[in-house]
This record gives C-alpha cells, sequence and structure tokens, in this order.
C-alpha cells in the first residue's frame, strides 16, 4: 500500500521491543529484564505502554526474547495475590496490582536471536499488518509530564509517512545516537523533514545534534526496507539504517522529526536510569515531599 493509502489510516497499535540483553546495566540485568527495573515503584515499561495507552494505543505487541518471563506475568493478572489482597479489604494494593494487566491488550513475539533494533521491528510484521503502527523502546522512558506520541501522531495525520522523535544533544554525545540530517519544515518550529539518519556516528562526523530516540510511528513500507537492510554498526540490523533509506529516497518516505525537548530517561543507562528514579521520586505525590527533604538536606553536604 503506499503512502497516499496509509497516511490517513490511524495509529492504532504500539510494538515495543524488549528483547534486548541489556548490557550495560550487568549484572542487574544478567536474570531480570532491564525493562523490569522499577523507578520509584513501577517498572520502567509499566511507564511505556502507559505512555502507548494515553496516546489511545491499547493494541500493544511487546517483542520479547530469553529471559523475559517477568515481563508477561507483569501484564497478566495475579489471581492468587489479588484475592488475598481482596480478602484483606486492601483496595488501593488490588487495584496497583490490577492497573497493569488493565492497560492494553498485550501481545508477544519472540526475538528468537536479538539481532538488532531492526530486526526486532520486523519481528512484528504480522501481528501489524499493513498499517501504520508505533514504536515505543521498552527501556527508553518519556516524563509522563512532557507527552511526546500526541504531537508525533499529529504530524502524522498531517504529512504521512513516518515520525521519529529528535532530541538534541550535546556534540560531544552525539556519537552515542542516532544522528539525523535535516531541513526545517513549514508543519512547525518543532517539526523537521529528514534527509539522512547515520547510526552512532565517528566523533566529528554528525550531519546535526538531533538524536533520534525511542519512539517512532512507522509507515508499513519500513518491514520491505528492513528485510533488505543488510547487519550495520555492531552486526545489527538497525532501525536507523532502514529509515536512512526511507528519509533519502524519493521512492520511500517522507520521514519526519518532532523535536522533543522535554524529559527523557534512556532506562538501559546506569546514570540516566539514576537521574529517573531522583526526578520522578520528586514529583511521586505520596513519596516526593518527604524525599524531596531528605534530598535537599543530603545534596548540602555534599
Ligand atoms: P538497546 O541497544 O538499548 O538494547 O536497544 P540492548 O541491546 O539491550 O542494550 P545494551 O547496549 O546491551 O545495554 C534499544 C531497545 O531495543 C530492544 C531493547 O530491548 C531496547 O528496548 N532490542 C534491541 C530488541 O528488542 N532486540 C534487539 O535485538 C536489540
Amino acid at each position: 500500500m503506499s503512502l497516499r493509502d496509509t497516511h490517513v489510516q490511524p495509529v492504532v497499535k504500539a510494538v515495543v521491543p524488549a528483547a534486548g540483553l541489556g548490557t550495560r546495566f550487568l549484572p542487574a540485568t544478567k536474570a531480570t529484564p532491564k525493562e523490569m527495573l522499577p523507578v520509584v515503584d513501577k517498572p520502567a515499561i509499566q511507564y511505556v505502554v502507559e505512555e502507548a495507552a494515553s496516546a489511545g494505543l491499547t493494541d500493544v505487541l511487546m517483542i520479547t526474547g530469553r529471559n523475559k518471563r517477568a515481563l508477561e506475568d507483569h501484564f497478566d493478572r495475579a489471581h492468587e495475590l489479588e484475592s488475598l489482597l481482596q480478602e484483606k479489604g486492601d483496595t488501593a494494593k488490588l487495584e496497583l496490582v490490577r492497573k497493569s494487566s488493565c492497560l492494553a491488550t498485550v501481545h508477544y513475539a519472540r526475538q528468537q536471536n536479538p539481532k538488532g533494533l531492526g530486526h526486532a521491528v520486523l519481528c512484528a510484521e504480522a501481528h501489524v499488518g499493513d498499517q501504520p503502527f508505533a514504536v515505543l523502546l521498552g527501556d527508553d522512558l518519556i516524563d509522563p509530564r512532557d507527552p511526546l506520541l500526541a504531537r508525533m501522531i499529529e504530524i502524522r495525520q498531517q504529512l504521512g509517512g513516518s515520525v521519529v522523535a529528535l532530541m538534541p544533544v550535546p556534540d560531544d554525545r552525539i556519537h552515542l545516537y542516532g544522528a539525523a540530517a535535516v531541513q526545517p519544515s513549514p508543519a512547525g518550529d518543532d517539526v523537521r523533514r529528514l534527509t539522512a539518519l547515520v547510526e552512532k556516528p565517528a566523533p566529528g562526523s554528525a550531519p546535526s545534534n538531533l538524536a533520534v530516540i525511542g519512539r517512532y510511528l512507522l509507515d508499513p513500507e519500513i518491514f520491505a526496507v528492513l528485510r533488505e537492510t543488510p547487519p550495520g554498526r555492531g552486526g545489527e540490523i538497525q532501525l536507523t539504517d532502514a529509515l536512512h533509506t526511507l528519509a533519502s529516497h524519493d521512492s520511500h518516505g517522507p520521514v519526519h522529526g518532532v523535536v522533543f525537548e522535554g524529559r527523557r530517561y534512556d532506562t538501559g543507562d546506569r546514570g540516566d536510569y539514576l537521574r529517573a528514579q531522583v526526578q520522578l521520586a520528586v514529583e511521586h505525590p505520596e513519596l516526593g515531599p518527604a524525599f524531596s527533604n531528605w534530598l535537599r538536606t543530603y545534596a548540602t553536604a555534599l
């Protein structure tokens, strides 16, 4: 199906790749998926599924792999625990336990070998079919106070094709990301037209300081392109390389980017994970006030 046919189709499905090995967070991730590491009082992946659901995407396909059983258990009912809490009359905790199983209809597909993010997205093809879909990385947390998906959906409705999220990063960090070559777009000050993408550019060679972060709205033409995309950096099939093909060939695309200036945490990175804990703990309705007081005293003494 061509762009003209698909761009008005609403996005209703979300794909959450969560099959990566999480080597940056070893040994914590030896037996526990990094997506299950708690951020304050919820596993990181629950924030991601909540974000999808609040943007209206309640059909979620999670791409999982070995050692990821805990993910399935988290989004399933826990009858024994629920009965116990019900007997005790602890309705507050019962609600907390049930919430993750009611957020969305969660499906699972297994990536048998973690051959890269592009390969993980390809595992979603049978479920997604010929429809545009969202991809939310399972370890990439967008602060719920700074919504991003709704704006990306708006831009896709307006311009068709695929839409990625871009974040300005300091020059000395852009080599850690996929970097975008961009042109301005009349669609808004926060919108760019992508002309090329480079995965982890060599220091000093990035086309801009705009990094691709873990939210994408993809036209289904991505599947055909991914199938033809050879392994790239690290021997993995890179989603960035497939997006580069879409962005740089007139017969594909277009690919637009929404520049995001809000709070975002890569919970697969230990430093960012710690920052997420602190920032979200400070805002937590129950824990926040006491935690903030403690933090102030602690920081003053540093
Ligand atoms: P990352 O590169 O952050 O995940 O992939 P990783 O490979 O687990 O990271 P490290 O470097 O070893 O710590 C971004 C997202 O893509 C998923 C990951 O689970 C993460 O959500 N992913 C990555 C897959 O689902 N499959 C893959 O083959 C690779």
